[in-house]
C-alpha cells in the first residue's frame, strides 16, 4: 500500500523555477561575462562568439542554452546583450500563442537586438514554421488572401540573435534545433564556483560572511546559484536574529537544518521522493507519473527540478522500466539495503 506524505513544505526553498522572493536577485546577477562565475567551457566561447561578431560588425549567431533551471540561462542572455551592446526582447515559449504574436514582435525589433524566448520547448508548431525563415534568411513569410488566390508575400527582418532557453534540448523539433549556430549545455556548479558566487552576494548585500559559512551553504545549495542565493537570504535571518549577523559555519548549520535542508542539500521533498521509491516501490523501478502521483507532486516539475541533483549525487537512475533508488540513496536515507526487490 502507498504511503501518504504530507506536503511539509508550502514553498521549497530548494526549488529552482523563478518565485517572487527571487525578484530581489536581479540586483545579484552578473552584468558582463568577467563577473560571470563558473560554466567555464560556455563562457569561453561565447568570449570568442561575441568578440568575432563584434569585430565583423554583425549580429551574433543565434544560441540555444539548454540545462537544468536555476543554472543561470536567463543571467547569461542578459550579459549577451550587454557585451553585444544591444537591446533585449524577453518572451517565452507559452506566451506567443499565434503567428502573428510572434511576427509583431519579430518586426519591432531593431537591427542586432537579441530576441530571447524562454522555454523554447514549448512554442507551437505554426508559430515555429514563422521562426524558420526568420531565423535562416531574416525574413517573414505573409500569406495574403485565402483558397487559390492565395499569395505570399516576404518581408524583410533586421539582422537579430535569437536565444532560446530550455530545460530539455530533447523536445525541439530538430529543424529548429540545428538552426542555433552556437549551442550551449549548462552544467551544474562546483561547490568551489558556488562558494565564489555565495562570497559575491554577501557582499553585494553586505552581509558579513566566514569563509566556512559560505561553504555550508555552497555545499548544499544542490550545484544551482539560484538556490545558494535564496539559501543565503535566509541564513542572514538567522544570522541576525540568532548571532551577531555573521554567518558562521555554525549558524548557517543551524539555519538549513532548522529549513530541513540536509548535508547534501535535499529538502523534505527529495526525501520524500526517496523514500517513496524505495519504502513504497521496493526501490524501483516505478513510473514517473505513478511516483508523482503517489508524492502529490507534478510529473514535469520532478522530471526537471527534483531529478537532475539527485542523478548527478548518484541517488536515482532513469532506466526505460522507470526510477530506480540506488544503493547510495538508501545509505543517505539511513535505509537498510536488501538489494532490489523489483514490484511487478
Ligand atoms: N549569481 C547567480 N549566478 C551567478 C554566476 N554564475 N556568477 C556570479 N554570480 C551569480
Amino acid at each position: 500500500m502507498a504511503i501518504e506524505f504530507e506536503k511539509d513544505f508550502e514553498e521549497r526553498i530548494v526549488t529552482s523555477t523563478l518565485t517572487g522572493e527571487d525578484e530581489g536577485e536581479v540586483s545579484l546577477r552578473p552584468r558582463r561575462l568577467e563577473e560571470y562565475i563558473g560554466q567555464s567551457k560556455a563562457k569561453q566561447n561565447l568570449a570568442v562568439f561575441i568578440e568575432a561578431a563584434r569585430m565583423r560588425g554583425e549580429s551574433l549567431d543565434h544560441v540555444l542554452l539548454y540545462g537544468p533551471p536555476g543554472l543561470g540561462k536567463t543571467t547569461l542572455v542578459g550579459i549577451i546583450a550587454a557585451e553585444m551592446g544591444v537591446s533585449i526582447r524577453i518572451t517565452s515559449g507559452p506566451a506567443i500563442e499565434k503567428s502573428g504574436d510572434l511576427a509583431a514582435l519579430l518586426t519591432n525589433l531593431a537591427p542586432g537586438d537579441v530576441l530571447f524566448i524562454d522555454e523554447i520547448h514549448r512554442l507551437n508548431r505554426s508559430v515555429e514554421e514563422v521562426l524558420y525563415p526568420a531565423m535562416e534568411d531574416y525574413a517573414l513569410d505573409i500569406i495574403i488572401g485565402k483558397g487559390p488566390s492565395a499569395r505570399s508575400i516576404r518581408l524583410d527582418l533586421p539582422r537579430f540573435t535569437l536565444i532560446g532557453a530550455t530545460t530539455r534540448a530533447g523536445q525541439l523539433s530538430s529543424p529548429l534545433r540545428d538552426r542555433f549556430g552556437v549551442q550551449l549545455r549548462l552544467e551544474m556548479y562546483s561547490a568551489e564556483e558556488l562558494l565564489q558566487i555565495t562570497q559575491r552576494s554577501a557582499g553585494i548585500l553586505g552581509i558579513p560572511i566566514e569563509p566556512e559559512g559560505a561553504m555550508e551553504i555552497a555545499m548544499r545549495s544542490r550545484g544551482t546559484p539560484r538556490v545558494c542565493n535564496r539559501i543565503l537570504k535566509r541564513v542572514r535571518d538567522f544570522a541576525q536574529v540568532r548571532s551577531q549577523g555573521v554567518i558562521t559555519r555554525e549558524v548557517a548549520d543551524m539555519a538549513l537544518s532548522a529549513l530541513e535542508i540536509d548535508s547534501l542539500g535535499l529538502d523534505a521533498t527529495d526525501r520524500r521522493m526517496l523514500e517513496s521509491i524505495i519504502l513504497n516501490f521496493g526501490g524501483g523501478p516505478v513510473g514517473l507519473e505513478t511516483l508523482a502521483a503517489t508524492i502529490g507532486e507534478e510529473s514535469v516539475t520532478l522530471e526537471d527540478v527534483y531529478e537532475p541533483y539527485l542523478m548527478q549525487i548518484g541517488f536515482l537512475n532513469r532506466t526505460p522500466r522507470g526510477r530506480c533508488a540506488t544503493k547510495r540513496a538508501y545509505d543517505h536515507l539511513k535505509i537498510p539495503f536488501l538489494g532490489q526487490t523489483e514490484l511487478m
